[in-house]
């Protein structure tokens, strides 16, 4: 159906006015209207097919209620029943919670300026999110295991069906990017869709991990993670991506408290670290073409009774101080400016960054805004500090979850 529908909006799109601006905000009560009102232009039949994403009243009650956000230490500290009835609260839990969270997104969407809702890339991820929500609120309630066992099912399905959510959403955002006269409106739907999509990630990941006996986890809490195991398996991982485009990385040096270990939930660090990792090679690479070797990446680890920061020190030249706050935007990315040199294989970190070896989401401007986010969304910060001529020093500051009262909630 999105299909033929998001190819109905193109030829709409293609139809306006020259002169029409398409930057003029519709309001979600004149959009819900659309299809009572006797429309000025031929195409009234997409608008009522555009209507079909607003008129869900299950959604309106559900998007009224709060969220119940949790303290990590919750899922820490849950007590594994011998009969498994821990799996059964916990899906009744999400059963209630996601609708809810899914609901709250789709009023973002709803909100979103006319232009941009109606993006067919944009559209595609709204309507998914409409989908999850009846998936989830119109299944049997989970009162035994066999239900919670078709339910946790449902739930690995959505989990894939949404996964590619976040290029999505860059491509989309990319695509109506010239029309969007606010941009902080924007800033904050996508930091409130990422992060809420992290969120529900996080709770859904460990409700179906609740099911396997994994050695020092509890559901997706790794209770003794070592910083420096995860830092050395994204260095791995970042080198031989750089290594297989540019025939060359740097090496990275790893100080610090290399011996730390605590409990925390890696999902958001296996973003984060690896888009850190990248930027830093890119920059070390493409600001060293003339040189035979590379210097290397130092990453430094420390922990503390509160907090655990992770510092990037790379030597790729920096950049001028105006850029600091602007590289931190959805979208700022050099990737197109790059040199067109032949010795980087053709100028070719975006292109690197676009591969499919590589993560979908490069070369989008994505990576830095994204970080910030979660990182914030987690209770931390990310920091730049850049000395243009030399190289970036990135800060990444993260609260442990355990003990805290003044600790993030998910
Ligand atoms: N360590 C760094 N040194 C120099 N410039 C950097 C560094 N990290 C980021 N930048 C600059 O900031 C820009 C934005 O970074 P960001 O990670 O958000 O996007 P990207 O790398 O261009 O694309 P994406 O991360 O979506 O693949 C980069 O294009 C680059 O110009
Ligand atoms: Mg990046």
């Amino acid at each position: 159906m999105a299909k033929n529908f998001n190819g109905l909006l193109i030829k709409f799109f293609d139809n306006l006015p020259a002169k029409q601006s398409p930057v003029r905000l519709i309001s979600y009560n004149q959009r819900r209207d659309l299809s009572n009102t006797k429309p000025n232009i031929k195409k009234c039949e997409e608008m009522k097919k555009l209507n079909w994403f607003y008129n869900h009243h299950l959604i309106d009650i559900s998007a009224a209620k709060p969220m119940v956000k949790i303290h990590p230490s919750n899922l820490l500290f849950i007590q594994k029943a011998q009969d498994a009835k821990h799996l059964i609260r916990s899906a009744q839990y999400l059963q209630k919670e996601l609708p809810i969270r899914i609901s709250h997104r789709i009023n973002g969407f709803r909100h979103l300026p006319f232009i941009v809702a109606c993006n067919p890339t944009i559209l595609a991820v709204h309507e998914l999110y409409i989908r999850a929500f009846y998936l989830i609120s119109e299944h049997e309630p989970v009162l035994d295991l066999e239900s919670e066992k078709r339910f946790s099912q449902m739930l690995r399905r959505l989990l894939d069906a949404h996964k590619d959510v976040v290029t999505q959403l860059a491509e989309g955002f990319r695509e109506c990017r010239k029309y969007i006269e606010n941009e902080e409106m924007i800033t904050y739907f996508l930091d409130d869709t990422l992060t809420s999509r992290l969120g529900m990630r996080i709770l859904v990941e460990h409700h179906l991990e609740l099911h396997d006996e994994k050695p020092n986890h509890i559901g997706i809490i790794n209770t003794t993670m070592r910083p420096k195991d995860l830092i050395e398996k994204w260095c791995l991982a970042v080198k031989s991506l750089s290594e297989h485009k540019y025939s060359r990385s740097p090496d990275f040096k790893l100080n610090g408290h290399l011996n730390c270990s605590f409990p925390y939930i890696e999902t958001a660090l296996d973003y984060i670290i690896p888009e850190l990792l990248k930027n830093s090679v890119r920059a070390t690479v493409e600001s060293h073409i003339d040189s035979a070797c590379l210097p290397p990446i130092t990453i430094t680890i420390a922990n503390n009774a509160r907090d655990f920061v992770i510092r990037i020190s790379d030597r790729g030249g920096g950049m001028p101080e105006e850029m600091v706050s602007k590289i931190l935007k959805y979208h700022y990315s050099t990737v197109n400016e790059s040199p067109e040199d032949d010795r980087l294989d053709g100028g070719l970190f975006g292109s690197m960054m676009r591969n499919d070896y590589s993560s979908p989401m490069a070369g989008f401007g994505f990576g830095l805004p994204t970080s910030r986010a979660y990182a914030e969304y987690l209770s931390g910060s990310l920091t730049i500090v850049s000395m243009h001529g030399t190289g970036t020093d990135i800060y990444l500051r993260l609260k442990h979850i355990n003990g805290h009262s003044d600790g993030f909630k998910i």
